[in-house]
């Protein structure tokens, strides 16, 4: 295997999914904080206002906050290089227009990083995971107000200060593609939905207008972002910071030259068009007909352009889940997604919640995002949402989920081969957490189980799976052993 000496082995969390303590200590209310339970078949809600006798997945969520001792030493004994987890924004700003932070939430997240230190696990911190205060949702609109840019510089600045010699590795925003789709809006962007209702992840639709404040919200946040690269450096030259991208890897569904096309154009709008903002620093030339063909007017101000240029980010990092197919016959079978809902490829498997696995298409993608940009890649999130079972041993004996790694690591070895300047690998989900579209517990990603349901009951307890030896192992071999 071709794994680098210093290759970055890990795993993912994001504080939403994980932490819970959602109003203690100071803490404000998150957007994600807003949304209900839900299962694969049925969405989750969005609502205004906290109802009392509904379920809030988020707000005990695994209760990190009060197992993180346990939960890092488990991630050290499996010798984690490193470990992606993200700053609850509200846990530091609890509305998100202070001046000065809460000090309980800065002392936490400083207990963290001392807590990493301990073991050498180097901590890659995304400053937004799909929340942000909803204070700034319901007095500004989220992003779509420019002012939130500066309420985030704050928040950049504080952590960013208090944090310097702690932390090198940053990302600004999660998924910041997400805000593409119509989905992204409260998701990724805070935009107040209408009314309380069903978090729709396709098939919304959109009127011009919401379109439009849609894009320019995202256009603040890549503002925002390359501020914050900038101010980073400023802070501490040494730090790394990245975008984050939800990586879509889009094949024709034929050598039709539409479906070739098609494909074409989901590369660009869905994987290119952010990355080539944040890494270029500039739009792509694709974007004007983008927004055209929206109606989307963007505004910028005089000085964004010269602003994206000069807050390039220092390495690209992405999820990487799946692949789909484009075509342009409406009559072929869909496939379900994240974020991309292609058509069903005849040569791929799914798993149980539709999720086309396909190693290879990381490889391709690591391929297509190193030649465009050359600069360091890591892959942040990869990992198999499974429905493991305790067998009549106790135990949970997810060998799906090995084999699932397995073969995505293999295609890793092939992109480093290929000549791909692979720097790490967090898998996500490490431990298992609650699922970010459906809202479960029982969608499980980790190699540590969590006894908890999807209505909330269980002890909390830690058990450890069999993938948790498996990758103690490839960690240990530097993926040389992947049996
Ligand atoms: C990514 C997100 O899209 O996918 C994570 O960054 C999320 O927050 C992960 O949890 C897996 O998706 P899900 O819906 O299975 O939790």
């Amino acid at each position: 295997m071709s794994f680098p000496k210093e290759f970055l082995w890990g795993g993912a969390t994001a504080a939403n999914q994980c932490e819970g303590g959602w109003n203690v200590d100071g803490k404000g209310a998150s957007t994600s904080d807003h949304l209900t339970g839900g299962t694969h078949t049925s969405p989750r809600r969005f609502t205004k206002v906290i109802e009392p006798n509904t379920y809030y997945p988020s707000h005990e969520a695994v209760d990190m906050y009060g197992h993180y001792k346990e939960d890092i030493k488990l991630f050290a004994e499996m010798g984690f290089k490193i470990y992606r987890m993200s700053i609850n924004w509200t846990r530091i700003y609890p509305i998100g227009d202070e001046a000065e932070p809460n000090q309980k939430g800065v002392q936490y997240y400083r207990e963290i990083f001392e807590e990493l230190k301990k073991y050498n696990i180097e901590p890659l911190v995304t400053i937004s995971h799909y929340e942000m205060p909803y204070g700034l949702t319901e007095k500004y609109n989220g992003w779509a107000d420019r002012r939130v840019i500066d309420f985030y510089l704050n928040y950049c600045k504080t952590i960013f200060t208090e944090y310097k010699d702690l932390v090198k590795y940053w990302l600004t925003f999660n998924e910041i593609n997400i805000s593409l789709h119509s989905f992204g809006g409260y998701m990724g962007l805070g935009i107040m939905p209408k009314e309380d209702g069903p978090m729709m992840l396709f098939g919304k639709k959109e009127t011009r207008e919401e379109a439009n404040i849609r894009f320019q919200a995202l256009h603040h946040q890549f503002v925002a972002s390359a501020k914050a690269v900038k101010l980073g450096h400023e802070i501490n030259p040494n730090f790394m910071i990245g975008c984050m991208i939800a990586g879509s890897a889009a094949y024709p569904y034929s050598c039709n030259p539409n479906d070739v096309i098609e494909a074409q154009h989901r590369m660009q709008q869905a994987n290119f068009l952010c990355g080539d903002v944040q890494v270029r620093g500039a739009y792509p030339h694709f974007a004007k007909r983008l927004f055209e063909e929206y109606g989307v007017e963007l505004k910028m101000e005089p000085t964004d352009e010269q602003t994206l240029l000069e807050g390039k980010v220092d390495f690209y990092s992405f999820s990487y889940y799946m692949s789909g197919c484009a075509s342009t016959d409406p009559e072929l079978t869909k496939s379900a997604g994240n974020m991309m809902m292609g058509v069903s490829n005849p040569y791929l498997k799914a798993s149980d919640w539709g999720w086309q696995i396909d190693p290879q298409g990381l490889r391709y993608y690591l391929n297509e995002i190193y030649g465009r940009y050359q600069i360091p890649v890591m892959v942040v999130e990869n990992g198999l949402g499974a429905n493991d079972v305790i067998a009549e041993d106790g135990k949970i004996h997810d060998d799906y989920r090995i084999d699932y790694l397995r073969e995505h690591i293999k295609q890793m070895d092939e992109a480093i081969k290929d000549g791909v300047d692979l720097i790490g690998y967090t898998m996500w989900g490490c431990i298992d957490l609650v699922s970010a579209s459906t809202g479960e517990m029982k969608k499980r990603y980790g190699f540590i189980y969590v006894d908890k349901d999807n209505d909330g009951n269980g002890t909390m307890n830690r058990m450890k799976k069999d993938s948790f030896d498996w990758y103690k192992k490839v960690i240990d071999t530097n993926g040389n052993n992947l049996d």
